[in-house]
């Protein structure tokens, strides 16, 4: 089997450890497990803190047919304190994951939780219900991981940070080898094209010991972007594997494994093969962050070159500023609208995938890159509009995706940088990727008044600490990618005030 194989090569001797540790105090619910691994081997996670409670994740690996698993929260590491426990079934549909839905507890503070099966016990999780006032929120801003490009140990540097939630905007995963390079490892298996092989790519991204231990620390909130999937697929098209049959089969196959594998809601999973992402989180009334799915309801590309798909400098092209062209889907959109009409936090997030500001590129003042905002121009107008909402005080866009830190003020019409800005923009750069295109990022600060920030050379992630008056916001770079005990520093601080939008020194 692939899982077992990657345990093997990954990280066999550390669960097996862990499993030595942590068993003595296990209470057996099952019959006992096939082979000597710890099924509990791709460890814990959990995600969508509201007031009263999360959802709590496992997958189970090396079992066959559905298995009972028993679970426990508690209020203290030591497990002295258990305020809930309860069973539940790991399904063999599913992949053996476990996406517990847990409510009925108290606002605003840690719990503990772990999962017992056939003698095997997890290794004990650490999250936390979201408040139900709040004066501060620390987020981090992640993105674009590639495993064969460096390690991850940034998110080390979140766990230290204390942070409350990171939040993930997609390439979670990639599909493949990217550019020319020192790769530091291997995925050791071909692209992913079945729902198995997509299993393996998460089963081995969770062998990192970093980011498996920054889920059992940490709640995560996550989003796709393309790599998910396939680079560059828009919405049912596409790619790499341009017969639609065959693209719709390999998007529900990496649908499936990325459910299996996030701690997300059970209900996102939709008839007909969507997976509802789009959502909010609340954090008290300070912030309330509205995580958009820009992938999965896309229409085509606009003025693709013929024969070429994918996101490219196009120009001149009018199909870029198509009403009727869309990022998010009608259906996302008008949500957006709703909820941005009835918004109540002092602090209006967006995280989204990409770069959504204006980006004028040296081939010319007609030209664009078609996967990110630029492609989708009637859309952006469409959401910068729905921000203007007299309920919405202070708007920030949360994106990734360009391997490359940007701090940006939005503008209106970004052909007129005299004008104030309505929102600002914090892009974060990749966590573990080459860095982005020089050729378009390069002379962008030149080009473009309302970009305020931009380092094109390191990797890391973004700390936002969100207190009433002001978010600080500290862009955090990768000393070394390829060492895998490398530490982050601090590469650009900025604010943003409240009451005014735009980036301060
Ligand atoms: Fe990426």
């Amino acid at each position: 089997m692939l899982d077992r194989r990657t345990l093997i090569r990954g990280a066999a001797a550390l669960a097996v450890s862990r499993f030595l540790l942590a068993a003595r105090d296990a209470q057996p619910v099952d019959a006992p497990l096939r082979g000597p691994l710890d099924p509990f081997a791709l460890g814990v996670a959990s995600g969508e803190p509201v007031r009263d409670g999360f959802v709590l994740w496992t997958r189970l690996v090396g079992v066959r047919g559905d298995r009972v698993i028993g679970w426990e929260i508690a209020a203290d590491a030591g497990f002295r304190r258990i305020v809930r426990r309860g069973r539940t079934v790991a399904s063999a549909g599913r992949g053996h994951a476990v996406h517990l839905e847990v409510a009925g507890l108290a606002p605003g503070r840690p719990y503990f939780y772990r999962f017992h099966a056939g003698g095997h016990v997890s290794r004990i999780g650490r999250t936390c219900t979201a408040p139900a006032s709040a004066d501060r929120l620390r987020l981090a801003l992640t993105s674009c991981q590639h495993w064969e490009q460096g390690y991850f140990g940034a998110y080390r540097d979140m766990v230290e940070r204390d942070v409350d939630v990171i939040v993930h905007v997609g390439d979670y995963i990639y599909e493949k080898s990217f550019g020319k390079g020192p790769d530091v490892r291997s995925f050791g298996a071909p692209e992913p094209r079945t729902l198995s092989d997509y299993r393996g790519r998460y089963a081995l991204y969770r062998t990192d010991p970093d980011l498996a231990a920054a889920h059992a620390a940490l709640p995560f909130v996550v989003c796709w972007d393309d790599h998910e999937v396939e680079n560059d697929y828009v919405g049912e098209r596409g790619v790499a594997t341009a017969d639609p049959h065959a693209f719709l089969a390999r998007r529900a196959a990496a649908y499936q494994a990325y459910f299996e594998h996030m701690p997300l809601r059970p209900s996102v999973l939709r008839p007909g093969g969507e997976v509802r992402l789009y959502r909010t989180i609340d954090w008290g009334e300070l912030a309330r962050l509205h995580v958009l799915d820009t992938r999965q309801y896309r229409t085509p590309h606009p003025c693709d070159a013929p024969g070429k798909r994918g996101g490219q400098v196009v120009r001149t092209c009018d199909a870029a500023r198509d009403p009727a062209a869309t990022m998010m889907g009608a259906m996302q959109e008008r949500w957006l609208a709703r909820s941005l009409a009835d918004e109540r936090a002092r602090w209006t997030f967006i995280a989204q995938q990409t770069l959504f500001s204006r980006l004028h590129l040296p081939d010319g003042p007609d030209a664009a890159y078609s996967d990110i905002w630029d492609g989708y121009a009637a859309t952006r107008n469409r959401v910068i509009k729905s921000l203007a909402a007299p309920a919405v005080r202070n708007p920030v866009l949360l994106g990734g995706d360009v391997h490359s830190f940007w701090f940006n003020d939005i503008l209106r019409d970004f052909d007129r940088p005299e004008n104030a800005p309505v929102a600002t923009e914090i892009v974060t750069s990749c966590l573990a990727s080459r860095s982005g295109p020089e050729a378009l990022f390069g002379p962008a600060l030149r080009l473009n008044p309302h970009v305020r920030f931009l380092d094109n050379q390191h990797a890391g992630y973004v700390l936002l600490d969100v207190t009433r008056d002001r978010v600080a916001v500290e862009a955090r770079a990768v000393t070394d990618l390829t060492d895998p005990h490398s530490i982050c520093r601090p590469l650009a601080r900025r604010t943003i005030e409240d009451r005014r939008p735009g980036v301060q020194a």
